[in-house]
């Protein structure tokens, strides 16, 4: 009965987008809203996560890419990025079995090796456990920046022609893609088809530009502790609204 009013609500919603991107923004601030240190506004933002992944592997989403640390973000002061960099580690003990539980897997996108190593580790051991579920996958961009993930692109496409006879003319947008970080997600969702912004901000802050070519926006003054599932079927109600024409008309 429960399954099926789970299965009757992702129906009445309309078209389920199978890529969401989410720019986790706001956490600093719900903090100093409840009169607590930043940091315990990430560890609610974890619990928030959480609630929103089940939520999103419940409507059918296939990929849910969250963007977790951005190259930018190690000018944070240490003890901050500290703090970041340890919420693997109780991720992976915390909030893992029950993702594993509903067939979630973990990827991650971004530079790993400037990781710490009990980060890495972590997100490492997050990835092994959930490498053969087949529903939902829950895609961290850590230590992650869009620009950085082209010039890389770019630098082995380079490498390509000068000694793997790659020709010019055959550098096409699906070879691009393929020398992305999103390469290692399902063919078909690599790019997000929403992407969602919590807490006010209206920019894309290096998230996924090559990939967000065409994907709709969803912004919302919601920060993102605060961020719940019934926002999740907003959004999502939201996007059904948009007409979606890829420059056609
Ligand atoms: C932005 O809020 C949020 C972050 C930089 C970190 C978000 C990370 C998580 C919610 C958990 C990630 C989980 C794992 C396992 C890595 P902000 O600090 O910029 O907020 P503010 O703009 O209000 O200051």
């Amino acid at each position: 009965m429960f399954k099926f009013r789970k299965k009757e609500q992702a129906l009445s919603l309309g078209t389920i987008p199978k890529h969401i991107g989410i720019i986790m923004d706001g956490n600093g601030r719900w903090a100093k809203k409840h009169l607590q240190p930043r940091v315990m506004g990430h560890k609610a933002g974890m619990d928030a996560l959480q609630k929103v992944t089940i939520k999103a592997s419940e409507l059918g989403v296939k990929v849910l890419t969250v963007y977790a640390f951005s190259t930018e973000n190690w000018s944070r002061p240490a003890d901050e990025v500290k703090f970041i960099m340890n919420l693997p580690v109780e991720f992976f003990d915390k909030y893992v079995p029950e993702l594993d539980k509903n067939n979630v897997r973990v990827e991650v996108i971004g530079d790993t090796s400037e990781l710490p190593a009990e980060t890495f580790d972590a997100m490492k051991r997050a990835c092994d456990k959930t490498k053969h579920n087949s529903g939902l996958v829950l895609n961290f961009a850590l230590n992650y920046g869009g620009r950085a993930e082209i010039t890389t692109a770019v630098k082995e496409i380079a490498q390509e022609v000068l000694e793997a006879d790659l020709s010019p003319d055959n550098i096409t947008e699906d070879l691009i893609a393929n020398h992305l970080m999103t390469n290692k997600l399902p063919f078909l969702y690599r790019d997000p088809d929403l992407i969602i912004r919590t807490s006010g901000e209206l920019r894309l802050s290096n998230f996924l530009p090559w990939q967000a070519a065409y994907s709709e926006f969803y912004f919302t003054d919601v920060l993102w502790p605060d961020f719940n599932q019934e926002q999740l079927v907003a959004a999502i109600r939201e996007f059904n609204r948009r007409q979606r024409r890829f420059g056609g008309l």
